[in-house]
């Protein structure tokens, strides 16, 4: 009897291993029995709405899949509350897995080594749960992000991490591993963090570059950067090419009965072996028969209810899903979530007239800025529409691109790169305290150019209605060999105008505007005709004159201009640079024609890049050598 259920019991289960493979040719229906099969095995909240009569790229909450949608590319569950053990033979035979996340849940036990050892596997987050044990020794040589940090795992740190060779994030703080640091010459790694263990040990050379705080709290470690080793200490071991990874006792083991078992095995092998081609042909008869069968009756019944259902079924879920989401524009490289993006530490950069800006380093360590908007009065449709037209507008060279944006009811988000170096406004005025580097003319002027190219391309890009509607010195960021790239375009429909300005923006803002409170690529020019006497004054756009008499700077240029003092304008710093004379004065000019008071007067951003691309022109022909400027001459 026992011997019958046995032999009926092994065709079933070899029909699943054939039908339902689980290495290479692996399918979507497959990777939904592994995903069903994971859940199943943890408690999980019963807002997850993965069910097996519904389409897994489609509908399920976390699961992002292939773009021909024939396996799963990724998995982010993070935060949801799933606990209890991580069973193997489920995730870990997505074999077409790229990304994994399930950080901040409250998972525990060991990590089962088909997961970290999954071939396609790039990034691994599972960070803050209670993950115990070693860390498995294989590890997949793709993996760039490996976060286990804020668990509970033990043991040494395994060797195969010097074989990944694309790792660039390694996070494994606030665990308790133990021993040496292995000698990780991964040279695209960019953030390390194992603070916080019990490990011992001088730091390798390759990791000493990393700033103290990747090696905090282990009182047993030393050397660079952290201070230097006790002479007493023994040199550490684990560069000795010959040593081999810390033989687990278990490993030993399995190694010698593998040994006395491997004849059996082999006899095993080629019996068994016949008996399953004959079975072979006969399941994959079967097989076939199987999968036409439900192409025929069940594929249809599936689709069937993914098209019916969802409305009422998944409005908890998928609405949910759906309303969280973080909408990336085209051509955006970036691949995190909302999730990400609220976990990641954040800083204040500034407080702008739209809201709020700040840094924000994901775990990864990718770095984006995230502007937090305020008081939107636009709805949805509007709002994305016009999301669309920054998004397409911002793909030019000097503009700061838009890359993604959230909207939901009490929040609005915009995330755009991340421009390093500093704004034309720091450079012109400095921060407020300290020193700062006095910037000389021809970078000033390719500042301004850069900057009328991106206001220009704005204008022509987005259609007549399309301004920019924010031009101010503090939203020209530059890069580090100050190239200019402006930012905050594009946002003023979106806004209230708000009730009471700034000083600082009252500088750049057209007289036109003060009444009519709309912006136009006319009182765009005037903006940027600010910016340009901002540039040759190096004073702000707002002139205390003291007993509260406030100039705005084209009042106070032309004032001293009327009275024939001229040179008295200009910044004390281009004074001195030796003919460059009457490119300033013809610069002014330019600047005086942009902020013409009726919006008629007004130049065009093309007849201004012009104007000053002629001025370039003579006056590079005019100074052939400056001292000093060399390296900026090329506009
Ligand atoms: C899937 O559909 C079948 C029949 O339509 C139904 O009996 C079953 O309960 C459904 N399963 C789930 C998990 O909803
Ligand atoms: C984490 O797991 C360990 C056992 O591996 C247990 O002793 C500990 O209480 C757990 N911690 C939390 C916060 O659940
Ligand atoms: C690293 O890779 C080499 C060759 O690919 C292999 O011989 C070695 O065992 C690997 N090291 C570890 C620690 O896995
Ligand atoms: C990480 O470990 C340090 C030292 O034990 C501790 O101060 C810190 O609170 C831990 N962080 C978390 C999030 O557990
Ligand atoms: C590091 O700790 C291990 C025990 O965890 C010990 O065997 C080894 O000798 C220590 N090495 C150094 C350099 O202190
Ligand atoms: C880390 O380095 C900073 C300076 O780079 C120093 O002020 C600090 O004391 C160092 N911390 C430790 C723990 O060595
Ligand atoms: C590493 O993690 C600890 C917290 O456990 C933190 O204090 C430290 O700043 C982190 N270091 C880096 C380089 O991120």
């Amino acid at each position: 009897m026992d011997y019958l259920n046995c032999r009926y019991f092994s065709v079933p289960f070899l029909f699943l291993l054939l039908c339902f493979p689980s290495s290479a040719t692996g399918d979507l229906r497959s990777d939904k029995q592994l995903l069903l099969a994971f859940v199943d095995a943890v408690y999980h909240p019963p807002k997850l709405n993965w069910n097996s009569n519904t389409s897994l790229c489609s509908s399920w909450i976390g699961v992002t899949c292939t773009a021909d949608q024939t396996r799963v590319l990724a998995l982010r569950l993070p935060g949801v509350g799933l606990s209890g053990l991580i069973p193997a033979n489920t995730l870990g035979k997505l074999d077409a897995l790229q990304v994994l996340s399930l950080r901040s849940n409250r998972l525990s036990g060991n990590l089962p080594s088909d997961i970290i050892s999954l071939p396609s596997l790039q990034n691994l987050y599972l960070q803050h749960n209670n993950l115990s044990g070693d860390i498995p020794a294989s590890l997949s040589l793709g993996l760039t992000s490996l976060d286990l940090s804020y668990n509970s795992f033990t043991g040494e740190i395994p060797l195969g991490i010097q074989n990944l060779s694309q790792l660039s994030l390694l996070n494994l703080q606030n665990n308790s591993l133990s021993g040496p640091i292995p000698d990780l010459k991964v040279l695209r790694l960019k953030h390390l963090n194992i603070s916080y263990n019990h490990l011992n040990g001088s730091i390798p050379f390759s990791l000493q570059k990393f700033p103290n705080d990747s090696f905090l709290g282990n009182p047993q470690l030393c050397g660079p950067p952290l201070p230097q080793c006790s002479a007493v200490l023994p040199s550490p071991s684990p560069f000795s090419p010959s040593l081999s990874p810390p033989p687990a006792p278990h490993q030993n083991h399995k190694k010698s009965s593998r040994k006395n078992t491997s004849a059996g095995f082999i006899i095993a092998i080629v019996v068994g072996g016949l008996a399953l081609l004959l079975l072979l042909l006969m399941v994959l008869f079967i097989c076939i028969l199987r999968r036409k069968d439900e192409e025929g009756s069940g594929g249809s019944k599936e689709k069937g209810s993914t098209v019916e259902k969802p409305k009422e079924e998944y409005s908890s879920g998928v609405q949910m899903a759906e309303k969280n989401k973080l909408v990336f524009l085209e051509g955006c490289a970036y691949n995190f979530d909302l999730e990400d993006l609220l976990r990641a530490s954040a800083e204040v950069l500034g407080k702008g007239s739209y809201g709020t800006a700040y840094k924000a380093v994901l775990e990864d360590g990718t770095t984006v800025v995230v502007k937090r908007l305020k008081e939107v009065v636009v709805g949805k449709r509007e709002f994305e529409q016009q999301m669309e037209i920054i998004g397409r507008v911002g793909q030019h060279p000097k503009l700061v691109p838009l890359r993604a944006y959230y909207y939901s009811k009490d929040e609005k988000l915009l995330v755009y790169d991340y421009v390093p170096t500093g704004s034309f406004s720091t450079l012109l005025h400095g921060n407020g305290g300290g020193e700062r580097t006095p910037l000389d003319w021809d970078s000033r002027v390719r500042v301004i150019l850069g900057t009328a190219h991106g206001v220009a391309h704005i204008h022509s890009e987005g259609g007549p209605k399309f301004v920019h509607g924010n031009i101010k010195s503090s939203n020209i960021l530059l890069s580090q060999d100050l190239n200019p790239f402006v930012s905050d375009y594009g946002l003023s429909p979106l806004m209230n105008p708000p009730a009471t300005l700034s000083q600082v923006v009252v500088g750049y803002r057209a007289p036109e505007t003060v009444e009519t409170r709309k912006v136009t690529q006319k009182s765009d020019v005037y903006s940027f005709g600010v910016l340009l006497l901002e540039m040759l004054t190096g004073k702000a756009p707002l002139q205390s004159q003291g007993h509260d008499d406030v100039a705005d700077l084209p009042r106070w240029v032309q004032s001293v201009v009327r009275e024939e003092w001229t040179a008295e304008v200009f910044d004390v710093e281009l004074m001195r640079y030796q003919n460059i004379e009457e490119e300033l004065v013809r610069m002014l000019h330019i600047a005086m024609s942009c902020v013409a008071r009726t919006p008629e007067q007004r130049p065009r951003m093309e007849d201004v890049i012009r104007m000053i691309e002629e001025i370039r022109k003579s006056g590079s022909e005019s100074r052939p050598s400056l001292p000093g400027d060399s390296n900026v001459r090329t506009l």
